[in-house]
């Protein structure tokens, strides 16, 4: 089997796995076990898990070979890092910033074929187009879009090392691709003056920490939200399609100029119930400590499962079913702690806000421009740290 089609099917499985296993552990009361790993999905835990960043720590292991950032890094190196991109996630995501973000996904969309796969690249231009501007930046399009594909695809086999061993050949030709991309991701960025001087902004608020790459931050944060926020508009429409009745209420919604969208954002959120972006965490335990009555030790790798809180029996009715007009959000009478396509606690998303915006007003667009199709409904994942709609999906575009 060929190694690319190998990976893909093992992380693919794992997460269909987890989907499967969604919500067990509140049937037994207890934490359950997947391969080596303690999985947590009771959202009561994994809220604890969430909170206390010092003794559930971020270790990515073999993802590091992409370099460090404020993602998978902890403490005060993980506290400087936040401050040199916080401020300008918020900024992006200000009311004022609404009517840009709409514009830009209308302009791609408007260019863009009635197939499935030129309205994915044009979500990826806008969502792209959007991260940059937040820095002041343009990307050169072509060039960013072939180094995203190339960060994927390190990710998913780095991902695939840190479950199944790999060979020293293996890990070596893995590392080396994951430094070519961050080295040729370097070389464009420095290559347009105004990025070269904010990867020197970069540099000069982390003067505190030792071997920082601007770049590896840069790169790390590109791929979180550019890859989530296009995934998460994949799968409305893959939704849509798949449902008619759902799609006219939405595009008659959209059409009526209210600003008030509740079908659409029940919609999203169902989408990303359901779908979760991020399907699952991982965390190692920095002490000894005892949660949910199950021993844990430091250095032990435990999984918080975003889907299995999502489909967690006690917070959802019906959580395996898929239902756009989901009463709990329609009401606004959910349980926090059972949503977190985010994260909650200091951890979570740090471009929430952002990602919000972006995928509200993208499916605003694909919804005025375009109307879908599905002859089946059968639903297959392509997982890579976010988890997206397989591609070649039978779902048939029109323009409207
Ligand atoms: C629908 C869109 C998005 C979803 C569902 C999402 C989800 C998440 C989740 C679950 C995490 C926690 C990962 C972990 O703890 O291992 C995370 C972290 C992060 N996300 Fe997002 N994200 C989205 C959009 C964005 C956007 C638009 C940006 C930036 C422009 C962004 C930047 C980040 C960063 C920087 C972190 C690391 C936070 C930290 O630990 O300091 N995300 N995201």
């Amino acid at each position: 089997m060929d190694d690319r089609i190998q990976i893909e099917s093992v992380l693919n499985n794992l997460v269909y796995a987890l989907f499967a296993h969604g919500g067990q552990a509140e049937t037994s009361g207890r934490p359950s076990d997947f391969g080596n790993m303690v999985v947590f999905d009771n959202p009561e835990a994994v809220d604890t898990i969430v909170k206390a960043p010092e003794l559930f720590r971020k270790n990515f292991s073999l993802i590091s070979a992409l370099g460090f950032s404020r993602f998978n890094t902890n403490d005060q190196d993980w506290s400087v890092r936040r401050t040199i991109t916080q401020d300008v996630y918020l900024a992006a995501a200000k009311p004022a910033q609404q009517h840009p973000v709409a514009e830009i996904f209308a302009t791609c969309l408007s260019s863009s074929d009635a197939t499935l796969p030129a309205i994915q690249q044009s979500l990826f231009a806008a969502s792209m187009t959007i991260f940059y501007r937040a820095f002041g930046l343009v990307p050169d399009m072509a060039a960013t879009l072939l180094l995203l594909d190339r960060v994927r695809d390190v990710l998913r086999r780095l991902q695939y090392y840190s479950w199944v061993t790999p060979t020293t050949a293996e890990r070596g030709n893995a590392i080396q691709d994951a430094r070519a991309v961050v080295a040729d991701f370097a070389s464009l960025l420095m290559a347009d003056p105004r990025a070269a001087a904010e990867m020197d902004r970069f540099r000069s608020e982390a003067t505190d920490i030792e071997g920082f790459s601007p770049v590896e931050e840069f790169v790390m944060n590109f791929f979180a939200g550019v890859e989530t926020s296009v995934t998460t508009a994949l799968w409305v429409i893959d939704r849509l399609g798949a449902n008619q009745q759902v799609q006219d209420r939405i595009h008659a919604e959209v059409l009526s100029g209210d600003a008030q969208t509740p079908y659409t954002d029940c919609m999203i959120n169902e989408t990303m119930r359901f779908f979760p972006p991020i399907p699952f965490l991982t965390r190692e335990v920095g002490a000894d400590t005892v949660l949910e009555g199950r021993r844990l030790y430091a250095g032990q790798l435990i999984m918080v499962s975003i889907v299995g809180v999502h489909q967690n029996p006690a917070f959802w009715s019906n959580p395996r079913v898929f239902d756009a007009s989901r009463k709990e959000f329609l009401d606004n009478s959910f349980d926090r702690r059972a949503f977190i396509p985010f994260l909650t606690g200091p951890r979570m998303c740090g471009g929430a806000r952002l990602g919000r915006l972006e995928v509200r007003e993208a499916v605003l667009a694909i919804v005025r421009q375009f109307a879908f199709s599905r002859a089946d409904d059968v639903i297959r994942f392509d997982y890579a740290l976010a988890l997206r709609p397989a591609q070649g999906a039978s779902v048939s575009v029109s323009r409207r």
